[in-house]
């Protein structure tokens, strides 16, 4: 198990990520933490901000499953005293590029937390530590994340953690009761990272 701090990461096993914090721990979703998960998963406030909304339990679990056999997937549940909190999804990807693009290194981070437990910096906790074990332990360079202009959770969240928006997309993001609104992207390079005081 890794201690995971702001900057640091001590250890970490290869074949799967399993982080502690200070206050939680980020490891493998398992078979019985679906259901949980769906204890919140579909609540409204939940769902508001989030491209896929509605999931259905069955082939909800069945794309948890298929994702712990992706090697580019780290997802991981985050749990607080033995309790599943939240989970973080974390897609390494390649960037774009002419031929000879290093592979696999860029990801895009996604987070969705129940909200029984908002409000205490759970969230920006748990995608803290998730970055600073992308660039320190997966060869990642560059982290991307996407929210609803309005998803201001997301947003406060996003730029605690220290990440740079770089896109707001007018009128680009459909949204099923607003319509056209406003998107935002946001990124950070292991360079930044590393100057971060
Ligand atoms: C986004 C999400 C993970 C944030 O969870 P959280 O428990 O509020 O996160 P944290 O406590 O770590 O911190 C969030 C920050 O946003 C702020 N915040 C929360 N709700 C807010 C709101 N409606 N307006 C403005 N700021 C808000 C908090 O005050 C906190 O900032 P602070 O520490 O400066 O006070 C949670 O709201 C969630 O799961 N939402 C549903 C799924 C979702 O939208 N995921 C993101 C898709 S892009």
């Amino acid at each position: 198990m890794a201690e995971v701090g702001r900057r640091s990461l001590l250890s970490c096993p290869v074949a799967s990520t399993n982080l502690r914090t200070e206050r939680l721990e980020l490891r493998p979703v398992r078979d019985e933490d679906i259901d949980r998960i769906l204890e919140y998963r579909n609540l409204p406030e939940v769902t508001r901000w989030l491209l896929r909304t509605d999931v259905d339990p069955a082939a909800f679990r069945a794309a948890w499953r298929r994702s712990a056999e992706d090697p580019h997937d780290h997802r991981v549940a985050v749990t607080r005293d033995g309790v599943v909190i939240g989970t973080v999804s974390l897609d390494v990807r390649t960037s774009m590029g002419q031929p000879g693009t290093p592979p696999g290194t860029e990801a895009e981070v996604g987070y969705i937390f129940d909200p029984r437990y908002g409000g205490h910096g759970y969230a920006t906790e748990a995608v803290t530590a998730m970055v600073s074990y992308s660039f320190a332990r997966l060869g990642v360079r560059r982290i991307t994340a996407g929210c609803y202009a309005d998803n201001l959770a997301s947003v406060r969240l996003l730029e605690k953690v220290g990440m740079r928006r770089e896109q707001h997309g007018v009128g680009n993001s459909w949204h099923a009761e607003l319509g056209w609104v406003d998107g935002y992207t946001y990124a950070l390079l292991a360079e930044e990272w590393s100057k971060q005081p």
